[in-house]
């Protein structure tokens, strides 16, 4: 069955095109690599030992994207492609609203016109906003605080009253909570460009000593060590909820809105602490203020994740931090 996933050079797009090769599936990437590289194909293949079909394009480009769909029969989209950072989002709103929301109304009309009523579509706990207490539950109220939360927020209501109006549609609205982590392998992970704005990426680069020291932003949460409090999810375990979500659309039609994350939170000092102690490596680190926008505790219920899907997470912290690490050194 083929599967167009878009951003699937992308960190998570990479990992569940592994899976899905592993399923039994035939991914077909759209990717404008405006985030990733065309070498990710190749280290896909040493994993799995497919090349995947790849178009170097754009979701906005409706000519492109028609091209794919009369070249192949595609059965359903797993949409990852966009913008994700969210310092960017508040300077350049202009292109996450762009890319983002025209890209997925271009995906949409393209997928309508041949036929393809099947989507996955990369949403986030960001629309959970700053007013809702973790555990987080689908149902409680969404917002958003900046623009690129605003794109998945929007995106979210876009893909819901396009299914609404075709019975026809299955959509699958995955909220990711915190995903780091890489493949064991050490061919696929993330290390992104210019200075990072996450967290584990940041670890990394102090760990490995090209920046000196991590900023902790704040201490003084109600947290039990006073450090902020996330749901971090190893992405390989991310890419097999995309495969159970794929299954559930096989076989229902509607809006599934549905947590990928643990269910368990951790502080920035216990992510420090576990890299440390899982690598044997130091991570200089220093107290500073809160960073505007952030929230004390966020994470996941997972009960309807395991519930509707069947799908939970397997992977911990350490192994998290572990397979982070490695494809760091491997790749340095
Ligand atoms: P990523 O940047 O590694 O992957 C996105 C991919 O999309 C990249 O390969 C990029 O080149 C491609 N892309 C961007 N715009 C495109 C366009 N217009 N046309 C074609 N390709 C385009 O990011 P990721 O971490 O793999 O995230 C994938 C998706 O998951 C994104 O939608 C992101 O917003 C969402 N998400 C990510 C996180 C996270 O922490 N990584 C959390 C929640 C949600
Ligand atoms: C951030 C985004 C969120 C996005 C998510 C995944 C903000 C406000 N939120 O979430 O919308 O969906 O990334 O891309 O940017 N931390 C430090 N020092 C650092 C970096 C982070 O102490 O140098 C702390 C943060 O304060 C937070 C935790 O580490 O408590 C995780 O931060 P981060 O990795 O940026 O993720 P989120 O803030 O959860």
């Amino acid at each position: 069955m083929k599967i167009l996933v878009t951003g699937g050079t992308g960190y998570i797009g990479s990992h569940t095109v592994v899976e899905l090769v592993k399923n039994g599936y035939e991914p077909i990437i759209v990717d404008n690599l405006i985030n990733s590289k065309e070498s990710v194909l190749g280290k896909i293949e040493q994993i799995c030992g497919v090349y995947p079909k790849f178009y170097n394009a754009d979701v906005c480009d409706e000519e492109a994207l028609e091209k794919i769909f009369s070249e192949n029969e595609i059965e359903a989209v797993i949409h990852f492609a966009g913008l994700k950072a969210v310092g960017e989002s508040v300077a350049k709103p202009l292109e996450y609203y762009s890319n983002n929301i025209f890209g997925t109304l271009v995906l949409c009309k393209v997928m309508k016109k041949y036929g393809c009523n099947r989507i996955v579509f990369s949403s986030s706990a960001t629309v959970y906003g700053m007013n809702n207490t973790a555990p987080y539950t689908e149902e409680m109220p969404t917002s958003a605080t900046n623009p690129y939360g605003q794109t998945k927020f929007m995106q979210e209501i876009m893909l819901k009253d396009i299914a609404y109006a075709n019975p026809e549609m299955s959509v699958a609205l995955l909220r990711y909570f915190n995903p780091i982590g890489a493949h064991e392998s050490g061919l696929l992970g993330e290390d992104p460009n210019g200075i990072p704005n996450n967290l584990m990426p940041y670890i990394c680069r102090v760990a490995d000593g090209r920046l000196a020291c991590l900023t902790v932003y704040g201490n003084d949460y109600d947290t039990p060590d006073g450090t902020g409090v996330r749901d971090y999810i190893h992405v390989v375990d991310l890419a097999e909820g995309h495969i159970s979500a794929l299954k559930y659309l096989e076989a229902n039609k509607g809006v599934l809105t549905v947590n990928l994350g643990t269910g368990k939170g951790s502080s920035v000092l216990d992510v420090v602490n576990a890299f440390e102690r899982v690598n044997g490596v130091k991570v200089n680190h220093k107290i500073g203020e809160r960073r505007p926008g952030d929230i004390a505790t966020c994470y996941a219920s997972t009960d309807k994740a395991k519930e509707v899907l069947g799908w939970e997470a397997k992977l911990n912290l350490d192994e998290m931090c572990r397979d982070n690490w490695n494809f760091i050194v491997k790749n340095r």
